[in-house]
């Protein structure tokens, strides 16, 4: 018996139950992995892994996902698009308002999106990991499958474990149960990866600025070599972050770089 009961889930997702195929597990490595093995098996479009433990949850670039089973929502979603990966620059930006309605959908206040992949919880103007999306993505002359995967903090980690801040959903007073916060995310997902399919990112990037956390405050971007300051002004149409700095508006394409606050406040905040 796991912490999830399909069946119940289905009766939750109501309408959309159809677009979905659930599997529950007790444990596994990562359920990007998992969905991952199932993909180059034939597993089609829709297809969900939720599992209650992770033995190797996996952030970007090899970085660990924390999760316990009370305190944490760890699964995976694969999707698929015709055409090739070009076409999905943006991509984790738009997952990113997919969480962000669902969890206001729930009655979360104060969720706002960090460029690229991560869902914060802002209280009294201090910031706080609340979520995390990793997307792999591959293509063949089929189109481009891609795996979603979402870490949710149903609980904070245990302080200590991680160098940023970590919030759960129970700090921002919600205390829903977990089929109905995976049938709330999965159902706007369905919507945004539609509206994915027809728009790209440039669809949905006002709906990614209005949760923009950093919108006109000071950042800095730290890559392997270099850094960079900046006044953070928002994305471009293909999920680019734009950072006016001393020499101009650089566009940052690369997700594979951190953005951190500096502090100061440059301009009006939008969000
Ligand atoms: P950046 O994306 O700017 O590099 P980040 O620290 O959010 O910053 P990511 O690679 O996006 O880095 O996310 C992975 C990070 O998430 C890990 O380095 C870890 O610090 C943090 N992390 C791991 N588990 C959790 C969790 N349960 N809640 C919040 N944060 C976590
Ligand atoms: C990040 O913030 O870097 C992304 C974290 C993504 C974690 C989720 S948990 C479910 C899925 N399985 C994994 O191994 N990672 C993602």
């Amino acid at each position: 018996m796991t912490l999830i009961d399909p069946v119940l889930l289905k009766s939750r997702l109501g309408q959309q139950a159809g677009r979905f195929d659930v599997d529950a597990l007790p444990e596994c490595d990562s359920t990007s992995s998992e969905l991952m093995r199932r993909a180059e098996r034939g597993a089609p479009a829709g297809t969900v892994v939720v599992a209650d433990r992770q033995h190797a949850g996996r952030g970007r670039r090899g970085r660990s996902w924390l999760s316990s089973p009370e305190a944490s929502l760890t699964f995976s979603l694969l999707w698929r698009f015709p055409g090739g990966a070009t076409r999905l620059s943006g991509l984790s930006l738009a997952v990113g308002v997919a969480l962000a309605r669902a969890l206001e959908s729930l009655g979360v206040a104060g969720v706002r999106l960090k460029w690229p992949n991560d869902v914060l919880l802002e209280t009294n103007g201090e910031f706080a990991k609340l979520a995390g999306i990793l997307i792999e993505l591959s293509s063949d002359r089929r189109g481009a499958q891609i795996i979603v995967g979402i870490g949710l903090n149903l609980q904070p980690p245990p302080p200590g474990d991680l160098p940023q801040p970590a919030v759960g959903l129970s700090s921002a007073g919600v205390d829903a149960d977990r089929h109905t916060i995976l049938a709330a995310i999965l159902a706007e997902l369905a919507g945004v990866l539609d509206r994915f399919g027809e728009t790209g990112f440039a669809g949905l990037r006002n709906a990614w600025q209005a949760y923009h956390a950093w919108q006109g405050l000071s950042v800095q971007i730290l890559g392997d070599a270099q850094m960079l300051c900046g006044r953070c002004l928002g994305v471009d149409d293909d999920g680019s972050l734009l950072l006016e700095t001393e020499s101009g508006v650089e566009r940052i394409i690369s997700g594979d770089v951190s953005l951190r606050r500096t502090g100061g406040i440059l301009g009006a905040k939008t969000a």
